[in-house]
């Protein structure tokens, strides 16, 4: 079987992320560094060659049954109920979810998702996108590149993700829905903001902005600040979208409550490093 070689994927006529020192590359990151000023939000459209997107959708559905199927209740912080707060309270609003993550290590070296990921010109193209000083590849072997799954009925309700940054990457849409709607820093690292968010859960607020994903489309999204959700998508066709995850500190792993819920299991790593966190966020 030949290696896959990820330049044969990404458009980098497009986005020349292995040519850093030209001028299209300085360009492109100018324009990232624009939208994520204005909101948290960037996408490049058409990320990966539309040509090579079925290969993509192949890879996908290769390992679809994969997936770790979640029919449960959530509220956006992925906690428990509090009954001392007001039933009205962000904490207590929960939704129904209905999807699928396909955990990382199904991704293994011959695929495509993962010879992306781990491609040197990648993380370094994304870290100088995000600007950020501490950067890292997700340490959780459960994790680090995945595959959101969405199919007829389903979506993603409001929520806050783990990780102070997300890179995703549509492959394959549903026949109809699965828009992505979002609240560009809503909270930050040390205020919940739960009177805006509560506006947002009660579909008042002027704050939820709207993007639909093509396939190919890679989007920067700095979601850990930012209440975001999928909405349901329509038709019998499944929704796939990568997630490549990268944190600010060396050898982070989701915590165990978070990672049995998203992927059914927990690994040792994720007992060996409970509690390793930067903040003080509720999730
Ligand atoms: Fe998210």
């Amino acid at each position: 079987m030949a290696s896959i070689d990820p330049t044969d994927y990404i458009d980098l006529n497009r986005y020349p992320i292995n040519t850093p020192s030209s001028s299209s590359y300085r360009k492109v990151l100018s324009d990232i560094h624009a939208d994520l000023a204005e909101d948290g939000c960037a996408v490049l459209r058409g990320f990966i060659r539309p040509d090579r997107i079925p290969e993509l959708i192949a890879e996908a559905d290769t390992v679809a049954a994969k997936g770790h199927r979640s029919f449960s209740r959530t509220n956006a912080y992925f906690t428990q109920d509090d009954p001392s707060l007001p039933q009205s309270h962000p904490l207590r609003r929960f939704y129904d979810r209905s999807n699928s993550f396909i955990p990382a290590d199904n991704f293994t070296g011959d695929t495509i998702l993962r010879n992306i990921y781990e491609w040197s010109a990648f993380p370094a193209f994304i870290q100088a996108a995000l600007d950020e000083q501490n950067f890292y590849r997700y340490a959780d072997p459960l994790a680090d590149v995945i595959i959101n799954t969405v199919e007829q009925g389903g979506g993603f309700p409001w929520h806050f993700d783990t990780n102070n940054f997300t890179v995703t990457l549509a492959i394959q849409n549903g026949l109809q829905g699965g828009e992505f709607e979002y609240c560009p820093n809503i909270r930050s690292s040390s205020n919940e903001n739960y009177a805006a968010v509560q506006e947002v859960l009660e579909g008042t607020s002027p704050q939820v902005k709207t993007l639909q994903l093509e396939p190919g489309d890679l989007q920067i999204f700095k979601g850990r600040y930012a209440l975001h959700r999928v909405k349901p998508v329509e038709g019998d066709r499944k929704r796939y979208v990568a997630i490549f995850s990268y944190v600010e500190a060396d050898g982070m792993v989701g915590s165990l409550e978070r990672t049995q819920q998203l992927y059914g299991r927990t690994l040792p790593i994720h007992h060996e490093r409970a509690g390793l966190r930067t903040d003080s966020l509720v999730d």
